[in-house]
């Protein structure tokens, strides 16, 4: 026929998500309507992102907006879409976002039984460059305060508080990233996997492009701030000498950093290799913060058989003491992850 190479039954992330929410036993569709308003807000973010609608954004010529005053700078206006849409899915009690000093609860009546961290636009030194950003996610469920054995049945009583969102990355039911890159892709994982999705702006639903994504084994790039090598523990400088002038015969190492993590992240993931923000002497802990940026990232990451850790710990058993806390990470390729902890090894 004339329409032959449209594609008729397309695998969307929508689909996706409502058929293993389907498949999961005992499944109430409150993850699913969660993931999907989620992804919503990604998609809004993704039009923001892409200046979509500028004359709605910057005012046209003469109008009140030309000042900037009510124009809401892009980091605010995709945190409160995060918010408000994942609010309104009835499924959240409290949040962690990066934009929030505090714990964000959910009003009571539109309590459900997921905890939310969230980083809603990563990479905040390349908005105004263009480069490319991204939204970083992980869901748990509330902690369990009682539980009543006879029916199965575990109830979270009283408000949320911080240490409802202070679990372990071990916890997390499902974790992603979107990149607002050349493309908007999506990295879900439920702990089956990873798939990527690809944002078909024309029906404005993501597409199912690569499913049980694997990470390869080994890479041929490493990637960090190397600028920071002055302050770096003499262990993280005999790594980087040793991808420069390997004396084993091997060949050097590439280098690649846009200092966005999703971007560094997606890229590590597609082609392999290693990518760290180690502590320093001025950032003991490193950068990155361990709710939203650290365990979303070492989910997917170990999902796509690869590692990440801290150095002295692997990322997902690292107990969380307060929201914003950092550490430093180290994510990759297995035998490029291991290659690193040896030297660790031989400076401690
Ligand atoms: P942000 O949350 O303020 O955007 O900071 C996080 C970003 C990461 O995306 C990236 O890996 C890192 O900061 C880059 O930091 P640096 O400029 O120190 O290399
Ligand atoms: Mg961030």
């Amino acid at each position: 026929s004339d329409q032959s190479a449209f594609e008729t039954d397309v695998w969307t992330l929508t689909r996706f998500v409502i058929e293993t929410g389907r498949q999961a036993k005992g499944a109430t569709g409150e993850l699913t309507q969660l993931i999907n308003a989620m992804l919503t807000a990604i998609k809004a973010i993704s039009s923001a992102v892409r200046k979509a609608g500028l004359a709605h954004l910057h005012g046209l010529a003469g109008a009140v907006n030309v000042t900037g005053d009510d124009v809401k700078k892009l980091d605010v206006l995709s945190n409160d879409l995060v918010i408000n849409m994942l609010q309104a899915s009835y499924s959240t009690c409290c949040m962690v976002s990066e934009e929030n000093k505090e714990l964000i609860v959910t009003p009571k009546e539109k309590r459900g039984k997921y905890v939310v961290c969230f980083d809603p636009l990563d990479g905040s030194s390349n908005i105004d460059c263009l480069a490319s950003i991204g939204t970083i996610f992980a869901i748990y469920k509330r902690d369990a305060a009682v539980v009543f054995p006879c029916c199965d049945v575990q109830i979270s009583e009283g408000e949320p508080t911080d240490k409802d969102a202070l679990q372990q990355g071990n916890n997390i039911v499902c974790a992603g990233y979107a990149l607002y890159g050349s493309a908007t892709l999506v990295a879900l994982s439920t702990g089956a996997g990873v798939n990527f999705f690809t944002l078909d702006p024309a029906v404005g639903e993501f597409i199912l492009t690569e499913r049980s994504v694997k990470i390869k084994p080994k890479g041929k790039i490493y990637s960090l701030n190397e600028g920071y090598a002055k302050y770096f523990h003499p262990s993280i400088n005999e790594y980087l000498k040793h991808k420069k002038y390997p004396e084993d015969g091997s060949s050097p190492y590439g280098a690649r950093y846009v200092g966005s993590m999703v971007s560094d992240i997606h890229r590590t993931i597609a082609y392999g290799g290693i990518f760290m923000y180690p502590a320093n002497e001025k950032s003991p802990k490193g950068k990155l913060r361990l709710l939203y940026e650290c365990n979303p990232i070492a989910f997917i990451i170990e999902q796509a058989g690869g590692l990440a850790t801290s150095g002295t710990q692997r990322i997902l058993d690292v107990q969380p003491e307060s929201l914003h806390q950092r550490v430093p990470f180290v994510v990759g390729s297995p035998d490029d992850v291991n290659e690193y902890l040896s030297f660790v090894k031989k400076f401690s």
